[in-house]
């Protein structure tokens, strides 16, 4: 069932230089909706040859985009910003097809995905440098900042639409050129974006999206390549680890958004019905496909059973289903893996001692789909607290002091998000100081916005992407010392 009104956006061909092309090999692939398996879109497979082809429009392309002022080029970026949200419900149906998230969800994330571009095509203008107050009068020091030059972006099928405009709006602001490499799962919603661009007037080669499904092919051109001056990638850890090593062989600026495994937190003083709401939104989004959905959730032993109570009451009403129906609250997992690992890794909680107290299963009349879950007594030694679970699977753990929450919450490698709740000022600061992540939301179980800084720290990740910060990972300062200036001729 692919419900697409306006199939000009339904693009079959990847984009090199203001082309739509076929890869040089004549490779294809099929692009299949997860919730049904149904095709729904046949693009091109490509490779090393495609990626260098791509580079060469990139570079050629460079000079005249970085040659236009900032407001040109935020002129561009409003214009496509435009027809995103004119297209919106063609977009949202598009990545709910490839993607399977509730059609509302997508929709949402079309608005996020191009508040990215509104934003950057604002800060496109306050890209400053500075005048350095200088050691001697015959001189003047300042910093001008420049585009990096041509950037790689990889992006993940989570958000095939709104992890992809927050690195190229930033990178499209500071002047660089860039060349996307969607995930296999969902480059369509990639495409469409690049077709709204050449729409909007981008010019030619300052984006390019490769399709494939060989990932290591096109991938290691991008880590390796001398006039690939940055790579930009969201996905896991392990990937991170590998893309980062190979970009050392040319000192490559990279920028990581990889996994998390995010403390929810509450603590006997929280506001229930707040707590309950935050982690319903924070757990279940995406099916709970992010990497910043909650993925423990800590409990006080004073408010645990109540919590535990109105929690499993709230995740009653949600309702498993294929993402086109107005009821559905959670889609399909992206795919067979996804749902081996979902499912293995509560089949092993509960045998380590974890009890199911609801859901734990597919949804019969929906196979793609993971029933909501919540595991309670669930404990640190469980593969479940240092697993990234990326499905419908709340594990509820029971805690008994601030420190011993604050200690477990810490107690990973990954450091992106986290969330707590509380009604005590003090608390509030204590707690926030003490969460090694790069983002927490005290008493808020949704904190991405385009004007906050996205990111993490610890094996989470390097940079951040979004706010005024997101412009500095696409920027490079160069100090400039102005001397002689007392000499007179
Ligand atoms: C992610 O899961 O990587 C992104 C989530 C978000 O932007 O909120």
């Amino acid at each position: 069932m692919l419900m697409v009104p306006n199939s000009d956006l339904l693009r079959e061909k990847a984009y090199i230089g203001g082309r739509w092309v076929n890869a040089i090999s004549g490779n294809q692939f099929d692009v299949v909706d997860p919730a049904t398996g149904d095709h729904l879109a046949t693009v091109p497979d490509m490779g090393e040859e495609d990626t260098l082809l791509a580079i060469t429009h990139a570079s050629e392309a460079l000079n005249g985009w970085n040659n236009k002022t900032s407001k040109e080029r935020a002129g561009l970026l409003k214009a496509w910003h435009h027809l995103i949200l004119e297209r919106k419900s063609d977009l949202a149906r598009l990545l709910t097809a490839e993607q399977g998230k509730p059609l509302a969800e997508a929709e949402g994330e079309i608005a996020y995905g191009a508040a990215y571009i509104e934003w950057f095509a604002e800060e496109a203008r306050r890209i400053y440098g500075d005048v350095i107050p200088s050691p001697s009068s015959d001189r003047r020091l300042l910093t001008i900042k420049q585009a990096i030059g041509v950037v790689g972006i990889i992006t993940p099928w989570n958000f095939p639409n709104a992890m992809i405009t927050r690195k190229l709006a930033p990178a499209l602001a500071a002047g660089c050129t860039v060349i996307v490499k969607p995930s296999e799962e969902t480059p369509i919603s990639a495409l469409a974006l690049a077709a709204l661009a050449e729409e909007a007037g981008i010019p030619e080669g300052v984006i390019n999206v490769l399709t494939t499904t060989n990932a290591a092919a096109i991938g290691g051109v991008l880590t390796q390549h001398d006039d690939v001056r940055k790579l930009s990638f969201t996905g896991s850890t392990q990937v991170g680890r590998m893309l980062m090593r190979d970009c050392a062989s040319t000192v490559k600026k990279v920028s990581l958004e990889l996994g998390g495994n995010a403390p929810f937190i509450v603590f006997d003083d929280a506001d229930l019905d707040t707590a309950v709401a935050g982690a319903i939104a924070s757990k279940y989004r995406n099916a709970g496909q992010t990497c910043v959905c909650a993925n423990r959730i800590l409990v006080q032993a004073g408010i645990h059973d109540a919590f535990v109570a109105k929690f499993a009451s709230a995740v009653s009403e949600l309702r498993t289903g294929n993402g086109f129906s107005r009821e559905t609250t959670i889609g399909p997992l992206i795919n067979d893996n996804a749902k081996r690992k979902v499912a293995s890794l509560v089949r092993q909680a509960v045998r380590q001692g974890a009890d199911l107290l609801v859901g734990g299963a597919f949804d019969e009349n929906n196979p793609a789909c993971f029933e909501p879950t919540i595991l309670t007594d669930v404990t640190a030694s469980m593969s479940i607290a240092s697993e990234e679970i990326f499905g419908p699977v709340a594990p509820i753990f029971r805690f008994n002091t601030e420190d011993e929450a604050i200690s477990l919450a810490n107690d990973t490698p990954f450091g992106l998000a986290a969330y707590f709740y509380t009604q005590d000022i003090g608390r509030a600061w204590r707690v926030s100081e003490a969460l090694e992540y790069g983002m927490v939301g005290l008493n808020e179980g949704i904190l991405s916005t385009e004007t906050a800084p996205f990111g993490g720290i610890k094996q989470s990740g390097i940079g951040r992407e979004g706010s005024r910060y997101g412009i500095e990972d696409y920027v490079e300062l160069k100090y400039l010392c102005m001397g002689g200036l007392n000499a007179s001729s």
